[in-house]
């Protein structure tokens, strides 16, 4: 990792542990890493696993790339620097959404390897799940929801991924998602199914969900 600017900082411990949040949680932090071009579905993917998994009671959040750039990243454009930074930086942000025990879902294209390998590095193992939205360019310039495929052809949007400007497939990811061929349901519950499959929810959740909503019933509210 880089270093800081300066010399006179020091890192401090909370008292409340990670184990302690997660037990809290009823489930692991966790980052899941979508990449894939635009239009391939990750903000799709990522809100509605974002819903199965707030209705079973974890606690998830979602960090978008047109939404984090109008914000914390609006001083970055599309040039391969400005990517590496928006990049790092949400590597560092959803690192800390991680150790506060949430499973958090970032969307964003992420289109060069090594930005997405240093993310995975900086964290623990197993704290990083890249999930690949794998869908092929002309599916997506075919959708164009926004139609900005059309503009990128037209020349109007410079460093366009996938037309002008380069898109890495990961070589390794955890988890493909192919959604050229299957629904956006299907992609969301095969994700759930992966993070239940490996450890990252433990059931906790969905009972302490259970509980609270007979609480509530026994309180009469
Ligand atoms: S990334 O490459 O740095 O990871 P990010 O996910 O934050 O990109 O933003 C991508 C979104 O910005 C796209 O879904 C699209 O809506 C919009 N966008 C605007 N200009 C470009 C461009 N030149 N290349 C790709 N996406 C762009």
């Amino acid at each position: 990792m880089d270093k800081p600017k300066s010399q006179h900082i020091t890192k401090f411990e909370t008292k409340v542990n990670r184990v302690e949040r997660e037990a809290l949680n009823g489930h692991k932090g966790v980052t899941v890493w979508f990449t894939g071009l635009s239009a391939s579905g990750k903000s799709t993917i990522a809100v509605l696993v974002d819903q199965m998994l707030a209705a079973r009671g974890a606690r998830s959040y979602v960090l978008d790339g047109d939404n984090i750039r109008h914000g914390l990243n609006r001083d970055l454009g599309f040039s391969p620097a400005d990517r590496a930074e928006n990049i790092r930086r949400i590597g560092e942000v959803a690192r800390l959404f991680t150790q506060a025990g949430i499973i958090n879902l970032t969307a964003f294209i992420s289109p060069y390897r090594e930005d997405r390998d240093r993310n995975r590095s900086i964290q623990d193992p197993g704290d990083f799940v890249e999930v690949f939205v794998d869908s092929p360019l002309e599916v997506c310039e075919r959708r164009d929801p926004r139609g900005l495929y059309r503009l990128a052809r037209e020349g109007k949007i410079p460093e366009f991924t996938g037309i002008s400007a380069p898109y890495e497939p990961p070589l390794h990811p955890d988890l493909v998602l192919y959604t050229d061929r299957e629904s956006e349901e299907e992609s969301a519950a095969t994700l759930v199914a992966y993070l239940e499959e490996h450890g990252y929810l433990w059931g906790g959740a969905a009972r302490g969900k259970e509980r609270a909503a007979a609480g509530k019933r026994a309180s009469g509210r």
